[in-house]
């Protein structure tokens, strides 16, 4: 059993990984996806997305971290692919999967599931791009309107060259409405030979059974569920009891100890409002919580405000 932290723009950064992979249970993160333009990036973006390639591209806790970039323009994914690795990615993945709209006359992400050929052409210049030695990935959805190009999208990036793929379930219309087409990964599977990793709609240890059984994958990848339930991991692959209110807590307030340098104290209390919307699923008591800590700026107040909390 393999566990793939999900990348999340927005959600998912350095801090957050250093925190879910001390709790354990992760073999691999993905970054949050960095836009290629017609342009090789600059070292600090890399830098920026991905602060463990000062650390050999682990985390503090040793898990390997894979940036993920999105872009249309074969050459330039190319290029800066190779740039990511030689400064100490763990490999590459390539966004295929998401929803967002063009940004500067720049096509990527799902839209792109409706081109197999695209696909194919960055796939293969990445592959020839980055030395064998390391993993170029790709991450798609079933489909941008509808399923009818599944199975060619994953064959098109197997054909070119992919080490392994991960499926979120779902088309970019469905959005992240559930279900996930869990048996559809199943499809894809039989359909080409390379390991394909399993997303979409794992809240839990019994969901991740399930979605094995349908998907008939080994390895998976744990997205806002993680966020839900930061020792999801653990409970899939352990059978650990599942973390109480009050040990989360505790991981709320050690989260306080982060910083962002020049941040002006900002991060702390929009990421805590933020990671809240993830928890408030799993943790009935999470809902009053936030309406404690909602309108508060500062790190100090929300952390005094956990520490008080009546134990319920
Ligand atoms: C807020 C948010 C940000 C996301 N950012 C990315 C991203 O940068 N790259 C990507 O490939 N997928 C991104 N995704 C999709 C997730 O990686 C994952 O595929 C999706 O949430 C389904 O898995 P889950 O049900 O376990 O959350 C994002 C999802 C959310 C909710």
């Amino acid at each position: 059993m393999h566990i793939t932290l999900a990348p999340m723009e927005g959600v998912v950064d350095h801090l957050m990984r250093d925190m879910l992979t001390q709790i354990g249970g992760f073999d691999l993160c993905v970054t949050e996806f960095i836009r290629v333009v017609e342009a090789a990036l600059p070292e600090r973006v890399f830098y920026r997305y991905c602060p463990e390639l000062h650390q050999g591209g682990l985390t503090p806790s040793g898990v390997p971290v894979k940036i993920q970039l999105l872009g249309q323009h074969p050459q330039w994914m190319a290029e800066n692919a190779h740039r990511a690795v030689e400064l100490g990615s763990h490999g590459v993945d390539l966004n295929f999967g998401c929803p967002a709209k063009t940004v500067n006359k720049s096509r990527g992400g799902a839209v792109l599931l409706q081109f197999p050929e695209t696909l194919h052409a960055i796939v293969k210049a990445v592959r020839e791009a980055v030395p064998e030695q390391h993993p170029v990935t790709a991450k798609i959805r079933l489909g941008f309107e509808d399923t009818s190009l599944a199975l060619e999208n994953a064959d098109a990036i197997y054909q070119a060259g992919a080490s392994s793929l991960a499926v979120h379930a779902r088309t970019k219309a469905d959005g992240y409405r559930p279900p996930a087409y869990w048996p559809w990964i199943a499809k894809i599977k039989a359909q080409v030979d390379m390991p394909i990793v399993a997303n979409g709609e794992i809240w839990s240890a019994s969901d991740a059974q399930l979605c094995q059984a349908q998907s008939h994958c080994d390895h998976l990848m744990l997205g806002r569920g993680a966020l839900a339930l930061p020792n999801l991991a653990k409970c899939i692959k352990d059978g650990d009891p599942e973390l109480t209110w009050e040990a989360c807590k505790a991981l709320l307030v050690q989260y306080s100890g982060y910083e962002i340098y020049g941040d002006k104290g900002r991060y702390y209390p929009n990421r805590i409002k933020q990671w809240f919307t993830y928890l408030k699923r799993q943790y009935p008591e999470a809902q009053t919580m936030f309406e404690q800590i909602r309108r508060l700026k500062d790190a100090n107040e929300i952390v005094a405000a956990l520490q008080s909390s009546d134990r319920c």
